[in-house]
Order: structure tokens, then C-alpha cells, then sequence
């Protein structure tokens, strides 16, 4: 709407025969205006009974408000300058390291680099030098698989300084036992105990992450199978094994949930195709979340 008015009424107003400078000017100084304007609204609620703070919030398309607070890309450059990030789990997984790639890289970048990322069921690893971040994508579907990430940093003696995890799908489809799952995770979180919080310390600037499994929409699920076993009950009781393990934060545990089952319900079916994957916009915002809470552990003002 702003980009017509800055377009329309200098024409409208003067008609079609002002010079292209004087265009350029009226059009320069009331987008100047309108951005004053719309900036300083929000702290004078009082003038502008309906501001459009209070709209956006409203707004019809989930998709757009799923991000509260997003980092520009030089922003994240500095936040994961030197950094070495790992990221493990299943299709889920693979498509946060699309997100936050997205973030670091250029468009021809990110199309060189597809298709190996997207290899099936395979690892994937990056350096971008202009920031000197390294990135793993472990393939690594069940949380058996988890562990053996973890025991493998425990043998290096070498971690990463931010892990994402997440497991589930794979399990609830091929063995559809959610006690099992619960004492997989249960393995993992005893794997973790040298990484607990003591206190109100966080754990020593290793910064975990638990990608959590999205909203299914059963019919839209691509095979019988699934549709047979991945039941919103089976869902349900899923999720409360994750809760029961004791492996998120809130519960005592080492990972900060990334809500991904909240997202994708918000963003609802037309962000997905197959009931399973989403759209970018979900996981972009599992990103900036992530990113959100490292500026906050690592104290870093921007
Ligand atoms: C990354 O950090 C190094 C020094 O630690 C600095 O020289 C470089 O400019 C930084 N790069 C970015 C993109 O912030
Ligand atoms: C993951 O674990 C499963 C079952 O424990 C095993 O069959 C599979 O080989 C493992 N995959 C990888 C990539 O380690
Ligand atoms: C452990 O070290 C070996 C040899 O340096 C390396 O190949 C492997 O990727 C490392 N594993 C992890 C999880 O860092
Ligand atoms: C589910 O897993 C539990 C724990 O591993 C096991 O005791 C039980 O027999 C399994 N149930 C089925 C139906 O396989
Ligand atoms: C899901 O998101 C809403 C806000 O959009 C929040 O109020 C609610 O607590 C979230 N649910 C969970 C389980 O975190």
C-alpha cells in the first residue's frame, strides 16, 4: 500500500506531465514521511486508536506473523562468525539446515550447493569462509542414532558450539512403539548428563537445541502406511514420551525446544504438500528462534 502511495498520488497530483526528477523528489519525500509516520505510531497508541501494530497482529496469514524477531543476514554473520554449528536428525533436520544456510549464503550459492545437501539419507558438510562457519548435517533418523553422535564428540573430546537434534518420525513409522521411543530418548538424555546445567550456569557455551517433530496432517500423508500409523494419537503420545524422557530444558534437561509442532500448526495446510514437510517459512522461523536465544545466552548486543 505504501509503495502506491509513494507512486500514485505524486502522478495524481500534478497529473502525467511533472519531470521524472520531480516524480523521484514527491515520491522520495512522502516515503520518507510515511516511514517517520508508521515508525513513530507505535509509541503514541493514543493518537492512532487502531495502529497498525495492533493490525499486523490480526493479520489472516499465519505464515507472515510466525516471526516476531528476525536477524538480518549481517546480524547472524556475526552471531556465528567462527562457529561450528552440527545439526543431526531426519528430512526435518536437513530442511533447518536449508533455513540457515539461506541465511548465510547467496542465491547462486545456495544453488550450487543443492545437490549435494539434498543427497538422501547421507551427511553433509560446509565451510563458509566469509564467516568461517562450519556446518555438519548428521544423518541421523532415530535417537539411537543421537547418541552415537554424542559418544562420538565424548571419544574426540571435540564439540560443537551450537547441536541441534531432533528425532521421531522415523521412529513413530517403522516400529510405531512410543515406550520404546521414550527409552531411546531416555539413552540420550543419560549420554547428556556431563552437559547438565549446574545452577543457573548454561551449559558451558555448548548450546543444544531439540528440533521438535511437526504438525502431520494425516490425510495428506503420502502413503497408506503413514496414514495408518502416524495418527494424531500416536502423535499425542509421542510428544509425551519427549516430555516423560526429561531432555528438554524446561523439564530439567539440556535442549531448548524449537517448537516446530507449533509452527507448522500455525502456518496449517497450505504451507505443506505432504502432510509432513513444510514450507521454508516454518523452519526459517525455528532458525530465528535458535538464533534469538544464542543472542541471549552468549550476551552478544547487536
Ligand atoms: C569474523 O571475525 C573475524 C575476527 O574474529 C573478523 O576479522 C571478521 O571480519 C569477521 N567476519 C564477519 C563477517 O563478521
Ligand atoms: C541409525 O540407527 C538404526 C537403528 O538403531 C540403524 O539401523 C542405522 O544403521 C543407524 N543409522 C545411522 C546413519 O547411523
Ligand atoms: C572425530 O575425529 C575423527 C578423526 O579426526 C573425525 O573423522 C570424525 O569426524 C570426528 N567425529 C566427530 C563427531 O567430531
Ligand atoms: C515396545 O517397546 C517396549 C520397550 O522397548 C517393549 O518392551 C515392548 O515389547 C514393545 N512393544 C511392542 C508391541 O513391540
Ligand atoms: C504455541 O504458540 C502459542 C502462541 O502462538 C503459545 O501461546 C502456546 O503456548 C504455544 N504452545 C506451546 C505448547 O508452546
Amino acid at each position: 500500500m505504501a509503495a502506491c502511495v509513494v507512486l500514485f498520488v505524486p502522478m495524481a497530483m500534478a497529473g502525467w506531465h511533472l519531470s521524472r526528477n520531480k516524480v523521484l523528489f514527491f515520491s522520495g519525500a512522502l516515503f520518507v514521511s510515511l516511514a517517520v509516520c508508521i515508525h513513530l505510531i507505535p509509541y503514541f497508541p493514543s493518537v492512532f486508536p487502531s495502529s497498525p501494530t495492533v493490525l499486523l497482529q490480526q493479520d489472516p496469514t499465519p505464515c507472515i506473523s510466525l516471526i516476531n524477531e528476525k536477524l538480518s543476514r549481517i546480524d547472524v554473520s556475526d552471531l556465528l562468525n567462527g562457529s561450528w554449528i552440527v545439526v543431526a536428525g531426519d528430512s526435518q533436520a536437513r530442511l533447518f539446515v536449508v533455513s540457515l544456510l539461506d541465511l548465510v549464503l547467496s542465491l547462486d550459492e545456495m544453488e550450487s550447493i543443492q545437490a549435494d545437501l539434498f543427497k538422501r539419507h547421507s551427511n553433509y558438510h560446509i565451510v563458509v569462509e566469509e564467516i568461517g562457519m562450519k556446518l555438519d548435517f548428521i544423518w541421523a533418523p532415530y535417537a539411537t542414532n543421537l547418541t552415537h553422535v554424542i559418544t562420538d564428540f565424548k571419544r574426540n573430546n571435540t564439540y560443537p558450539d551450537v547441536l541441534v537434534m531432533g528425532s521421531g518420525l522415523w521412529h513413530m513409522l517403522h516400529f510405531t512403539n512410543y515406550s520404546d521411543y521414550g527409552v531411546s530418548l531416555r539413552f540420550l538424555r543419560e549420554s547428556l548428563i556431563p552437559f547438565l546445567p549446574v545452577g543457573s550456569d548454561s551449559t558451558r557455551g555448548f548450546h543444544l537445541f531439540w528440533l521438535g517433530m511437526p504438525t502431520l496432517i494425516n490425510r495428506m500423508l503420502n502413503t497408506e502406511e503413514k496414514r495408518v500409523k502416524m495418527t494424531s494419537e500416536m502423535c499425542n503420545l509421542y510428544d509425551q514420551e519427549l516430555y516423560k524422557s526429561k531432555i528438554l530444558r524446561k523439564d530439567g534437561g539440556v535442549f531448548l525446544l524449537l517448537d516446530v509442532e507449533n509452527l507448522s500448526k500455525k502456518c496449517g495446510v497450505d504451507c505443506s504438500s505432504d502432510g509432513m514437510h513444510y514450507n521454508g517459512v516454518v523452519y526459517e522461523a525455528c532458525v530465528h528462534v535458535m538464533l534469538n536465544a544464542l543472542l541471549i545466552e552468549s550476551h552478544q548486543k547487536l
